[in-house]
């Protein structure tokens, strides 16, 4: 797929630009605090997800005004596509294909990306949760049944969770316990099947990868860690065991202890968990990796090249890191943003653009 156009207007610091990006590579360059990684964030917000650096819709909107809008045109599917969203004190609305008005979150699916940032050089470093985000992002754009289970899954972990708070007070809380955890343990179980297969994939993909910029000399590997289906060993009945014999634990705790909530991807680099062994430059090297067969694994699942988002990255890198991701991007559209535009157009092909204060120069 590709952008075709993206109009923004008083979202953040842009008053209103309309981005033209090329089919291939496209570089935003500009210096700090200008608006680049607003620009990122604007095409972000197409694929429905919330924002990868805020938690608040009402930040998106430019101070002083009401509301921000994005409508963007796309190529996807063999036709042009279109997406219009409102945002405003109300939340995100938005509008597929002039289908009428839905919340954002009912986008997913449609409009994919890969978005390669400084904050995912954590992936490697930052605690479980943002190994999980990763998997479900992807997963999420993937596999439309996937989201159904999350979002099933979220349902009744939060429905449990209420009563675990309340154990004391809700009479017959056990037997609701029991029905709960039957429910949680079923969607559980779709869940953590496909978080497995998408993890092996992955690894299918990137440990070539990895290895190419290690010079031959370093193995990955991933293993989805469950905290209920340790192994494949383990029926779906005994799961549901173990989730009630953690039940004290829970009580206690006043959460559900485990589950595809509290689950975690491994890292390993030659059978070292890279959490705590990789160095700064392996760390950059998985994330590299990971993020380019989260790209070519999204393009095998829809049959579409995704858009590749690479927000200020290139500078993290060492020359032979640009130099090998540069080489990747063969036929991707993809947006890059920097201080130096250099670091890209000596390299390859690339149409131009710089931000300032907010406006969108080429
Ligand atoms: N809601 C907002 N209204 C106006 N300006 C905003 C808003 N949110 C962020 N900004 C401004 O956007 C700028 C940051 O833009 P950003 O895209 O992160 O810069 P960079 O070019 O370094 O990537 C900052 O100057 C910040 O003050
Ligand atoms: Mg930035």
């Amino acid at each position: 797929m590709h952008l075709l156009n993206h109009s923004i207007s008083n979202f953040r610091n842009i008053e209103a630009i309309r981005f033209i990006p090329d089919r291939g590579v496209n570089v935003v360059f500009g210096q700090n605090g200008q608006g680049k990684t607003n620009l990122l964030e604007s095409i972000f917000l197409l694929t429905g997800a919330k924002s990868f650096r805020t938690k608040k819709d009402v930040d998106f909107i430019r101070q002083g005004e009401e509301k921000c809008l994005i409508e963007s045109k796309f190529f996807l599917n063999s036709r042009d596509q279109h997406i219009r969203m409102i945002i405003s004190s109300k939340g995100r609305i938005a509008e597929k294909n002039r289908g009428g008005e839905k919340r954002a979150s009912s986008l997913a699916g449609i409009f994919c990306c890969v978005l390669f940032s400084a904050e995912s050089l954590l992936l490697v470093k930052g605690g479980p949760q943002q190994r999980r985000s990763f998997i479900d992002f992807a997963l999420c754009q993937i596999s439309p049944k996937y989201l159904i289970e999350i979002k099933n899954y979220s349902r009744v972990l939060s429905q449990k969770n209420s009563l675990l708070r309340d154990v004391y007070r809700i009479p017959g809380v056990y037997d609701m316990l029991d029905v709960y955890d039957r429910q949680l343990a079923e969607t559980a179980r779709v869940i953590t099947k496909m978080r497995k297969s998408f993890c092996e994939n992955l690894l299918s993909l990137a440990e070539h990868d990895y290895l190419a910029i290690s010079g031959n000399r370093e193995q990955i590997n991933l293993t989805y860690s469950s905290t209920i289906w340790e192994d494949d060993k383990i029926s779906f009945e005994q799961g549901i065991d173990k989730i009630t014999r953690l039940r004290d634990t829970d009580v206690r705790a006043g959460f559900s202890t485990a589950g595809p909530h509290r689950d975690d991807l491994l890292i390993t680099i030659d059978g070292n968990d890279a959490r705590g062994f990789a160095s700064q430059g392996q760390q950059r090297s998985i994330v590299l990796a990971l993020k380019l067969a989260e790209a070519s694994l999204m393009e095998r699942s829809l049959g579409e090249k995704p858009l590749l988002l690479l927000d200020d990255v290139l500078s993290e890198l060492d020359g032979n890191r640009q130099d090998f991701l540069l080489e990747r991007l063969t036929d991707c559209q993809t947006v890059i943003t920097g201080c130096d535009p250099l670091l890209v157009s000596k390299r390859i092909d690339a149409s131009v653009f710089e931000m300032r204060e907010g406006r969108l120069l080429s």
